[in-house]
């Protein structure tokens, strides 16, 4: 795992979206893995400030997001396609055919949409780079404690504590769904590359069994050891718990002075 500590989450954002630049500048028809929540809005602000001062172009570019609410309605303000469409697909050239959030469209049975995902991210060729936050106790997508290292995109129940982390998103409790459709965790691990974000201390103990601790379905972020190329871009208060945070920034160290050398031979 290559293991970046930035001063704070504003370089956190910086760093993720020059990621995605790179990406698309490289392979302009790319597939990206998205997420939503906290975590990459800044990133996502960065990347549209970058495409409207340079020539970047989304559209080629083909996204999956991670995960979506069940019961409730694409056009809902609090459905993950709503934020996406405000945070990040309204303000760029993409596509919107091109976008796919695992939604369960009006008459489908939820059992089937993860199989259908599953297929459609397969006829795209796969995902070249996925984006991931992580939540307080591990979750990736919304892969809880507990979820089968070997899942792929299904139903799944959220934890009384995921709930009441996003509480503040609804109304009222009773409008808040219990239920999600998720990308599963072999499916996040299918992807070609991986770069998963966190800032903020409420995610530091999630960051340091994840990267530190055994690889378990009680913190399924841990699969990511298992994982040839995963970069975690952390601020300082979310890299806090790390023990061999000092190690992880001397790599950092040396890969940049290898780089130089390789580009001064
Ligand atoms: C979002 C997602 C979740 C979040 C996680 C962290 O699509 O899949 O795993 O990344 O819950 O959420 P924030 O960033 O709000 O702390």
């Amino acid at each position: 795992m290559d293991i970046v500590i930035l001063k704070d989450s504003e370089q956190v954002a910086v760093a993720g979206a020059r990621a995605l630049q790179d990406l698309l500048t490289k392979k302009p028809d790319a597939v990206l893995g998205l997420a939503t929540g906290r975590t990459p809005l800044a990133m996502y602000r960065q990347l549209v400030a970058a495409y409207e001062k340079s020539s970047m172009s989304f559209r080629d570019a083909t996204t999956f997001n991670l995960d979506e609410y069940l019961g409730i309605k694409p056009a809902d303000p609090q459905s993950y396609r709503s934020y996406m469409q405000r945070e990040l697909f309204d303000d760029i050239d993409i596509e919107m055919s091109n976008t796919h959030l695992p939604e369960c469209v009006a008459g489908e049975n939820p059992l089937d949409v993860g199989p259908r995902y599953e297929e459609e991210i397969r006829a795209r060729g796969g995902i070249d780079l996925q984006v991931l936050g992580i939540g307080q106790n591990g979750h990736i997508g919304f892969n809880e404690p507990s979820s089968s290292l070997s899942s792929r995109t299904r139903v799944k129940t959220l934890t009384r504590e995921t709930i009441a982390n996003n509480r503040e998103y609804f109304d009222d409790a009773a409008s808040q769904p219990q239920l999600a459709i998720t990308m599963g965790i072999a499916t996040i691990m299918d992807a070609n590359e991986i770069l998963l974000l966190a800032t903020g201390a409420e995610k530091a103990e999630a960051v340091r069994q994840s990267i530190e601790g055994p690889v378990s379905s009680m913190w399924p972020a841990s699969i990511l050891q298992m994982h040839e190329r995963v970069t975690v871009l952390l601020d300082e208060s979310a890299a806090s718990a790390l023990e061999k945070r000092d190690y992880y920034n001397w790599v950092q160290d040396q890969k940049r002075l290898l780089l130089a050398q390789i580009e001064n031979s």
